[in-house]
């Protein structure tokens, strides 16, 4: 891939990696590239971080023909930086083009799109413990037409954000609120995609969440309002009597890579691990009952972040007297000792970006 890289003269000031929280910095440059039927994918290219021009008719405003990856690059011990799973990233994105009728990225592309972007701007990789360059590839259609008809014309960009934890509270446990109004997805539909338009249409279910004190939705099965499938941007993993639980992913949850790795990890440190349908009235009598031991949300933006509490229709219970689970930091020390580069890489998850 022949990348033409544009430098910025005006290089910005980086913030204190201390107090990066999450998305609120962008690094110096962007990857973009563009695609037409004729020419497939082209004009590969690096240019300084700025707006993109649109048509007010562009589809993506009104139609949401647009998805997204997300993924991280981490700086190891040496001063090295490895990618955590960008295959898994790219894959996805493909299911997710399918259905959205929106052109495949080859994965070497979008792999080695990912490494050249961080290449640039390899500065801007923090070092500080719990820190890391949040990715974001996103790709959409820029064409305009205000009828109801595929697009044929789309572009793919990446942008960087150096960051530190997504929620405030760190590593220590976050309040749920299980929503039981709205609903996220129903099969036949987008669930399974990382697409805008699922979080346009989640977006009330946080925002309620928020308002009365809890930091992310948990969503039900979009069918009975029964099942318990994920949380806002992450998915939801608990443990009851020792067996580790989480929705299938069957059309309705976004299958996470954080998931798919603490998943290896946990059959092969011999948990039995159940990818079930869970009603939230037994999981709640399980909250009451103290049989649900530890619970957890994960993903590249939260990591694997303790839940301490579930609130479903008023009816609250704590989990682990709002403590982190044993399991669930032993996890989080072991996954994360493999993106940071601290623990061995037994399963050839990471990859240099050079
Ligand atoms: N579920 C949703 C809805 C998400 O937005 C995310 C974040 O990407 C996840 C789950 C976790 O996926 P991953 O671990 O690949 O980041
Ligand atoms: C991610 O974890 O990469 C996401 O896309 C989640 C988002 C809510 C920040």
């Amino acid at each position: 891939m022949d990348i033409k890289i544009q430098r910025t003269t005006k290089p910005k000031t980086k913030p204190d990696q201390k107090a990066l929280g999450f998305g609120k910095y962008l690094t110096d440059h962007m990857f973009l590239m563009d695609y037409n039927p004729e020419q497939g994918w082209h004009d590969f290219r690096i240019v300084p971080y700025r707006p993109i021009p649109m048509e007010p008719d562009a589809v993506a405003l009104h139609y949401a023909q647009e998805t997204f990856e997300g993924l991280k690059a981490y700086r190891y011990p040496d001063g090295s930086v490895h990618l955590f799973r960008p295959d898994m990233n790219a894959k996805r994105l493909i299911n997710s083009n399918k259905r959205l009728c929106m052109p495949e990225v080859p994965v070497d592309l979008f792999v080695e799109a990912c490494k050249a972007i961080v290449r640039v701007d390899e500065d801007w990789v923090p070092s500080e413990p719990g820190t890391s360059l949040y990715i974001r590839p996103f790709m959409f259609t820029s064409e305009g037409q205000i009828a109801l008809h595929n697009c044929t014309r789309f572009t793919f960009a990446i942008i960087l954000s150096p960051v530190g934890a997504y929620f405030a509270e760190g590593i220590n446990p976050v309040k749920i609120l299980v929503e039981d109004e709205y609903v996220r997805a129903v099969k036949g539909g987008t669930g399974f995609a990382k697409c805008g338009g699922n979080y346009a249409g989640a977006m009330i279910g946080q925002e309620k969440a928020e308002k009365l004190g809890y930091s992310q939705v948990l969503w039900l099965d979009g069918a009975e309002r029964k099942y318990v499938e994920e949380a806002g941007g992450m998915n939801f993993v608990y443990s009851i009597n020792g067996e580790f639980w989480t929705a299938p992913t069957e059309g309705t949850v976004l299958p996470g890579i954080t998931r798919d790795s603490i998943l290896h990890i946990l059959r092969d440190w011999g948990v039995t691990v159940r990818e079930e349908r869970m009603d939230i009235d037994t999981l709640m009598a399980a909250g009451h009952d103290g049989s649900l031991k530890e619970a957890f949300a994960c993903g590249t933006a939260a990591v694997i972040s303790p839940v301490g509490a579930l609130n479903y229709k008023g009816d609250e219970v704590t989990i682990n007297n709002f403590t982190i689970g044993e399991l669930t930091q032993k996890l989080y020390d072991y996954l994360t000792g493999i993106q940071w580069g601290k623990e061995a890489d037994k399963y050839g998850w990471t990859v240099a970006i050079d």
